[in-house]
């Protein structure tokens, strides 16, 4: 009797171990399907490497499940004392890519440096600031941290919560 429940009781424990590490293969491979390049993502963070942008350059990545627009701004772009965040000494706008109306993704026009929305017309200028329709307020800027050229995406870093306090 002993013996048959200590038996049970170790293929209750092989099978559980099993079941743990085919999981564990399950997740690594769902996370190699699912991570974009060239961010690394970690328990709600993501790093983003600027060094390789290009000046005039807008990159568009995923943070918890919202669009990111990071814009290297080139010497035409009006800068924003407030709002710029400035990795390496340049400056980049970065903001979550959701319209502060409702929610839709706004356009970055390029030509005309603006960020615009084609829900109800709202309009953003190349520092997120709302400059016209429906938009009540800017675009948010998401946590950061700066770590050499590196953004941490989810971190709240002093140059953040200086903007924070400030914008
Ligand atoms: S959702 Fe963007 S203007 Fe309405």
């Amino acid at each position: 009797m002993a013996i048959s429940e200590n038996r049970r009781s170790f293929m209750g424990f092989a099978f559980g171990a099993v079941a743990a590490v085919g999981g564990a293969f399950s997740l690594v491979a769902f996370k190699k399907t699912w991570d974009p390049l060239p961010s690394v993502k970690a328990a709600g963070f993501t790093t983003v490497d600027l060094s390789g942008m290009q000046t005039g350059e807008l990159r568009t990545i995923e943070w918890r499940k919202k669009p990111i627009f990071i814009l290297k701004k080139d010497e035409s772009m009006p800068k924003d004392e407030k709002r710029d965040v400035i990795v390496d000494n340049v400056a980049y706008t970065l903001v979550i890519g959701l319209c502060t109306h409702l929610g839709c993704i706004p356009a970055y026009i390029q030509s005309e440096q603006m960020f615009k929305c084609a829900c109800h017309g709202g309009e953003f200028n190349i520092n997120g600031v709302n400059v016209f329709g429906p938009p009540p307020r800017p675009l948010e800027i998401p946590p950061f941290k700066i770590d050499g050229t590196k953004l941490v995406l989810g971190e709240e870093g002093p140059e953040y919560l200086k903007i924070k306090t400030e914008a």
